[in-house]
């Protein structure tokens, strides 16, 4: 790692400690899948806008699909980014993730298109999805109409994915509903923890009334500057705020993210060997070393 700082122990040794402050474990390769299925289902969930959970929802899932996991993506953001960001018009758009949950007829395959990622697919979204968060609430199970419509594609996939919008509303609870796991994005800045408390206290009632297996995978640090000492705080308060749920991997502040939804594509192919590439496999491994059978 490049902001590793070497760290004398009381004994003499020297440790190599991450971005985080805490020591780099050795992360296993993945390991090859024989068959797939039985997919994880995880929601990208912050209600403050702009910290990367769309970035990281690209990102993470092409580096998923690099190592030979089926994933699939699902813009449940009415601003559509994550389909733009993979080069989707929304304009041009036939079905998107709204025809699925409000009209029964509609099928799963006949909404998900394919990524220029081999193993990636995504459900797409568009404005459209906004009118769904105001005809949902007269629906019956409405928490758990994502989850419904999310059920054939278990099987088939080994990752689901969830892109949600900068909210708490109702959208966003159907997505939690849906998920085993959560990943929480936070920008490396003063504010990143505010908010957070409400977030937790929502997820933490999605899981006593609609969702008991619901979990925190994991806090991601994004736009990271390992320069000031500003951001190296955040991620010391980050650590001490929510101990080993942090990820050992950051995301550090680069233009290639934006450069890369310019082009419509993830960086992990937009610019493969950059940091941010790299640093998102790492991401992909830290995710799949944590889950029970990852
Ligand atoms: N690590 C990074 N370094 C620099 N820019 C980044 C990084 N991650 C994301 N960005 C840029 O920051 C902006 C916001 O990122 P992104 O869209 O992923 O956030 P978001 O949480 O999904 O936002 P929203 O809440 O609006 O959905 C985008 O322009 C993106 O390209
Ligand atoms: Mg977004």
């Amino acid at each position: 790692m490049a902001d590793a700082l070497p760290f004398e122990r009381p004994g003499g040794s020297e440790q190599k400690l991450g971005p985080t402050g805490r020591p780099m474990p050795d992360l296993p390769e993945p390991r090859q899948l024989t068959q797939h299925g039985h997919a994880r289902v995880i929601s990208m969930c912050n209600q403050k806008g702009g910290v990367g959970k769309t970035t990281t929802t690209i990102n993470l899932g092409a580096s998923l699909a690099e190592y030979g996991r089926k994933v699939l993506l699902v813009d449940f953001d009415p601003q559509g980014s994550l389909s733009v960001g993979l080069g989707l018009n929304p304009h041009e758009m036939e079905l998107t993730i709204y025809n699925l949950l409000m009209d029964r007829e509609t099928r799963l395959d006949e909404v998900v298109v394919p990524t220029g990622v081999p193993g990636m697919d995504l459900l797409p979204s568009n404005i459209d999805l906004s009118a769904a968060e105001v005809q949902l609430v007269h629906e019956v199970a409405r928490e758990q109409t994502l989850q419904r419509v999310l059920a054939p594609a278990i099987e088939q996939y080994d990752v689901i994915l969830i892109d949600c919008q900068p909210s708490l509303g109702l959208l966003t609870v159907n997505a939690l509903t849906a998920s085993d796991g959560v990943i929480v994005p936070l920008e490396c800045e003063y504010f990143a923890l505010r908010g957070v408390a409400l977030l937790k206290t929502t997820i933490d009632k999605v899981r006593e009334r609609l969702n008991p297996k619901l979990s925190i995978d994991g806090v991601l640090g994004t736009m990271y500057d390992g320069r000031t000492l500003h951001s190296r705080e955040v991620m010391e308060r980050l650590v001490q705020a929510w101990g080993d749920t942090v990820f050992h991997t950051v995301i550090r502040r680069t233009v290639k993210f934006s450069d890369s939804t310019v082009a419509g594509e993830p960086i992990t192919t937009y610019a493969s060997s950059s940091t941010g590439a790299d640093s998102y496999r790492q991401l992909a491994k830290e995710v799949l070393a944590r889950w029970p059978d990852g």
